[in-house]
């Protein structure tokens, strides 16, 4: 294989060091790029653009490949649980019994907030967007934990803990005073899943009753929404945490990316859009004939990576069908799903496109199943995601290679022009 690839630019030929993944995938390095020819890249999108050398998630997208540390998430779905699992993603490795016992000890020590944040809940207005709370909640973290400059190992631990446990309970918080309900505050005796669940569902009045099926699909969909490599809220965090921004703030903006529908906000679109179907009668052939001929998107389908089925789709549709067999949970608007499936994967216009359904095609079913509103669907995701987000700060805080995120552009914009006094405008 060769070790450097050729550019010929205006009539000159330059090399540049080409460099190989563990996995065999191919990149080359352009560091040199610009002081070498005066040229940079386009790349809107960066669908070609590896923005770092990472050891943490490996996904191969025509395969339909995705693995965490290595380990296939089929795997780690059968056999690990979430708490496990964000351990893997963050340190590297399974924690032996004694680390997987500290870190769940160190959870429940950080699961509080500060009571004084509580005064922020009552502000927001009624039907505000939980999304919108916690992002600011999140961010203003930092005002009661500071954070210093310089970090040392156990100072890293304890921000992992507060974040993976404290914006739980912020999120159960913000549900709770979007129903006017008081708070339940978390349970030392209770595991993450459980703890959340009753944080959301219990009240001083009346106990909630955990149905083991839910915890473990709960479990699941954490686990499986726990990272996936340099997507747009990672990126975000990266290029945020670039700056040596404190981490709650860099936290905060990931979770900002993910709200968009085209990220983290597409599994409340796709209930939204079930439910549209199922209230209005259509059929789900004319509604794809409909996105079809109005270049609109079916919410739940493509990806950027994948041009082959998401491996998370298909384990969160296996549960879809366990889950919703459960008396009381039947829903039918998993019919209308494994309809719009069978319709655009006969269909050209997908194949032709690669267009398989992702991981937000089914997982708002398992969700709105375990008793969530559709409004805090991203919530949850943003949940599931806080240990990728929290592997990816932490492998570039010890990654020599990292500098400021700045990217280039390639100006299109007026040339050099004089400023018209105010009079003198038409
Ligand atoms: N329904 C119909 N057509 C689609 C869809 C869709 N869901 N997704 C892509 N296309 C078409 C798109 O219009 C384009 O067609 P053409 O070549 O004729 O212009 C072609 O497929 C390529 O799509 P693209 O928009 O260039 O692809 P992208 O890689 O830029 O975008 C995506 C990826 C996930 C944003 C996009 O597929 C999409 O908007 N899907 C719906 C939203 C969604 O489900 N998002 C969740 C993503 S997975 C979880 C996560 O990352 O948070």
């Amino acid at each position: 294989m060769a070790d450097n690839a050729k550019l010929i630019v205006e009539g000159k030929t330059y090399e540049f060091p080409v460099l190989v993944g563990s996995e065999g995938e191919k990149a080359i390095d352009i560091s040199n790029l610009r002081s070498e020819t005066g040229y940079i890249t386009l790349d809107n999108g960066y669908g070609n653009t590896g923005s770092c050398q990472s050891s943490i998630t490996f996904i191969d997208g025509d395969k339909g490949i995705l693995r965490y540390r290595g380990i296939p998430i089929e795997e780690l779905s059968e056999k690990s649980f979430f708490t496990e699992t964000a351990y893997l993603l963050m340190y590297g490795e399974l924690p032996s019994e004694g680390k997987l016992k500290s870190f769940s000890e160190r959870l429940n020590k950080s699961s509080l907030i500060h009571e004084d944040m509580l005064h922020f809940f009552t502000g927001y207005p009624k039907g505000a967007h939980p999304m919108a709370i916690l992002t600011s909640v999140v961010a203003s973290l930092s005002a009661f934990y500071p954070v210093k400059d310089t970090l040392d190992p156990e100072d890293e631990e304890i921000i992992i803990a507060n974040l993976m446990s404290q914006i739980r309970t912020i999120a159960a918080f913000s549900y709770k005073k979007s129903i006017g309900e008081p708070v339940v505050y978390p349970s030392n005796k209770l595991k993450f899943v459980e703890n959340f669940l009753n944080m959301m569902f219990a009240s001083p009045v009346k106990d909630y009753s955990l149905d083991p099926d839910v915890v473990k699909a709960l479990d699941m969909f954490f686990l499986l929404s726990a990272d996936h490599e340099q997507n747009c809220s990672t990126s975000t965090v990266r290029m945020a945490g670039s700056s040596l921004a404190n981490i709650y703030s860099v936290i905060g903006a990931g979770i900002c990316a993910l709200w968009g529908k085209l990220h983290g906000g597409a599994n409340q679109e796709v209930i939204e859009m079930l439910e549209h179907l199922r209230d209005t009668r259509t059929s789900p052939t004319a509604f794809v004939d409909a996105i079809k001929n109005n270049k609109g998107k079916l919410m739940g389908f493509g990806h950027r990576v994948y041009k082959n089925f998401d491996p998370r789709a298909k384990i969160i549709k296996g549960l879809c069908h366990s889950l919703l067999k459960k008396p009381g949970l039947n829903d039918p608007t998993f019919e209308i799903a494994l309809k719009l499936e069978e319709i655009a994967l006969k269909d050209d216009y997908f194949l032709s496109r690669k267009l398989y359904p992702n991981v937000d095609f089914y997982s708002g079913l398992i969700l709105k199943a375990a008793g969530f509103p559709i409004n805090m669907f991203t919530v949850l995701f943003a949940i599931g995601r806080v240990p990728g987000w929290l592997a990816h700060w932490r492998e570039m805080r010890h990654d020599k290679h990292t500098r400021i995120s700045r990217p280039r552009q390639v100006y299109q914009g007026p040339t050099r022009r004089a400023y018209v006094p105010i009079q003198d405008r038409k």
